[in-house]
């Protein structure tokens, strides 16, 4: 029987969206406030799943508590509290969306994470706008 299990964590991040191949003109049109040149932040909120079996000696589908802290060392203690264009190496040259964030992450954690269980991640960028990945088949 699977079940998934959920762990919500947050980060405060600083971003601008910019594509160096178009005009400032482009960027401004398309981006809007989040290509404004001397950066804006959002209150990231990031809500990890994880679908297993409940392993009948724990009764657990993961510990929690280690789900926690493989988030906290891997995904905030990198992202909290920074600018994600200037002092992050995995946005130098990708655009930090929430789209392309999700990814990051998503190929962080599932690096830490035993195969066995399957992971979506989903961020939010603002309470309005958020992202899931992988999509929904
Ligand atoms: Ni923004």
């Amino acid at each position: 029987m699977k079940l998934t299990v959920c762990r919500k964590e947050y980060f405060n991040a600083a971003h601008r969206l910019y594509n160096p191949k178009w005009s400032d003109k482009k960027n401004s049109d398309i981006f809007g406030k989040c290509n404004n040149p001397n950066y804006h932040g959002h209150n990231y909120e990031l809500v990890v799943k994880l679908t297993g079996d409940i392993n009948p000696d724990t009764g657990y589908v993961y510990d929690m508590k280690a789900l926690s802290v493989l988030i906290k060392t891997n995904v905030v203690d990198k992202f909290d509290h920074k600018n994600l264009n200037l002092d992050t190496n995995e946005f130098k040259k990708l655009i930090p969306t929430a789209e392309n964030i999700a990814v990051v992450i998503w190929n962080i954690l599932r690096k830490q994470i035993d195969n066995k269980y399957d992971l979506k991640i989903q961020l939010y960028e603002t309470k309005k706008n958020f992202v899931e990945y992988p999509a929904q088949q």
